[in-house]
């Protein structure tokens, strides 16, 4: 499996285990108020009956809040997971479609949205596909994952904390038998990921089982990785696409057009209290986008 197939496996796992109506935000309840307002604001802004795209979608929760807001708009969302939903009236979910790939032919799209979707994917061939689809003039509003929020910073701690349990360090204590060891090496990884609840849970169960015999613990060392993998996966993809003030420029290179014109940095945000956690990117003319990207 290519690294695009393990991301979307990966993000597969992680919504089988969620509700239907429970997006990413989930993690962070002090952010659903202020993202919920946000998206309100933006579905009322929208023409009657327009067709909304979703680009990274999940479950649908950033679509639905605007069909609450504004309930003659349609939903198109998509996502390169494959996600279960009921269907609704007024929205619709694409499972296994990438947003550097979509479905729709050009300029059919009246509006787009992404709630922490749109920084996932390969942000140059995802622009060039927006501008496609976009119609002219369409305006889009993202949400982008924040590199100081809680969000990433919490993700971060939490990855390092997985990686060292499936470190090789814990793997020979506990391969080898060695109770000392294996409380040593707990002891460390605790102190050096303090408040981290899977390490106790991996203390717990590692001292448990450390004395089953030698090829029963390496089947349960085998099963711990594999179960550990897809987080750790999708940790690592968060870290990579969460933006920091200071690298949005850069990060948003692949729109320059837009930029340049100062309509995605310097535009007021109605979200102030969401500054800390997310970037807001509102821009408007994918035409525009679309002929700088072709070099025109
Ligand atoms: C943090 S979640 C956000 C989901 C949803 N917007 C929400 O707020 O609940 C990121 C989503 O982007 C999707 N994703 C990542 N890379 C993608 C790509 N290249 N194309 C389409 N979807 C992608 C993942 O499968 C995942 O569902």
């Amino acid at each position: 499996m290519g690294a695009l197939g393990q991301h979307a496996q990966a993000w597969t796992e992680f919504w089988q285990g969620q509700g239907e109506v429970d997006g990413c935000c989930a993690r962070a309840p002090e952010i659903l108020g202020p993202v919920r307002a946000h998206w309100s604001t933006f579905g009322r802004s929208l023409a009657p009956d327009s067709q909304v795209l979703d680009i990274g979608c999940g479950t649908g929760v950033a679509g639905r809040a605007l069909v609450e807001a504004n309930p003659s708009l349609r939903i198109i969302g998509v996502d390169f997971a494959s996600v279960r939903v009921h269907r609704e009236p007024r929205i619709e979910i694409l499972s296994d479609t990438r947003m550097e790939s979509m479905p729709f032919s050009d300029g059919s799209i009246d509006a787009a949205i992404s709630q922490f979707g749109f920084e996932y994917g390969q942000i140059e061939d995802a622009s060039r596909e927006l501008a496609r689809v976009l119609r002219r003039g369409a305006p889009f509003s993202f949400l982008v994952h924040h590199s100081r929020a809680r969000i990433a910073t919490d993700s971060l701690r939490h990855r390092r904390a997985l990686q060292e349990i499936c470190g090789t360090v814990l793997a020979t204590a506990f391969l080898a038998g060695n109770n000392a060891s294996l409380d040593r090496q707990l002891a460390r990884i605790r102190h050096q990921c303090p408040h981290e609840r899977i390490v106790e849970d991996a203390a717990q169960g590692l001292r448990r089982m450390i004395g089953e015999a030698p090829a029963h613990r390496a089947e349960i060392w085998r099963g711990v990785q594999a179960a550990l993998a897809p987080e750790l996966v999708m940790l690592a993809e968060l870290e990579r696409s969460a933006v920091s003030p200071e690298a949005m420029q850069r990060w948003l290179r692949p729109m320059a057009r837009i930029v340049d014109r100062g309509d995605l940095a310097s535009r007021p945000s109605d979200i102030g209290a969401m500054e800390l956690f997310a970037t807001p990117i509102v821009g408007a003319d994918p035409f525009e986008l679309a002929a700088a990207l072709r070099g025109a």
